[in-house]
């Protein structure tokens, strides 16, 4: 496990570029999607690391919370990386995991070629792979304080 503690929002940037650095230059390839899973509580930071999380992998669109719509789909234009799709999920207003699976969850979590970001992920926790990276985010003692947990990296 490894933890790290967000000072402010520019930390949690940070955080999210090099978890984007770490994961493009991992050069081991993948027989399905990355799943990186994250919870914590409102307002924690979970979209904030994804959006620089997007942006370090190129993305140009404004990355909003796919709250009401769920997924988001990007694809990528990475040209020495084969990693296409950035899949952005929130499952802040899922009922159950059966509503993901009927957006075809199932195959995506297929394609070797997607990275997959999910908020609210232990609403979903029984979909996804065993391999799937947890973040956890909570609050620290000062208002911008935050504590990042790394399961499985
Ligand atoms: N260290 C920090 N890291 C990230 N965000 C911070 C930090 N300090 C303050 N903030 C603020 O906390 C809020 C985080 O909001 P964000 O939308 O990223 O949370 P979230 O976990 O996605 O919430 P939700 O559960 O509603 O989706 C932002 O308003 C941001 O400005
Ligand atoms: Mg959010």
């Amino acid at each position: 496990m490894l933890m790290v503690k967000s000072n402010n929002i520019e930390d949690t940037k940070d955080v999210a570029k090099k978890l984007a650095r770490r994961i493009l230059s991992d050069k081991t390839k993948r027989k399905s999607a990355l799943v990186l899973a994250l919870q914590g509580d409102l307002g924690s930071g979970k979209t904030t690391l994804t959006q620089s999380f997007a942006k370090a992998l190129g993305v140009k669109e404004k990355i909003t919370s796919p709250t009401f719509v769920l997924m988001k789909v990007y694809n990528l234009q990475l040209t020495t990386y084969s990693l296409r799709r950035f899949i952005h999920i929130d499952c802040y207003r899922l009922n159950s995991p059966e509503e993901l699976e009927q957006l075809g969850f199932r195959e995506i979590l297929k394609d070797k070629d997607a990275i997959i970001i999910i908020e609210w992920a232990e609403r979903v926790k029984k979909l996804l792979p065993k391999n799937t990276v947890w973040i956890s985010f909570e609050y620290g003692d000062r208002q911008s304080e935050r504590i990042i947990k790394f399961k499985t990296l």
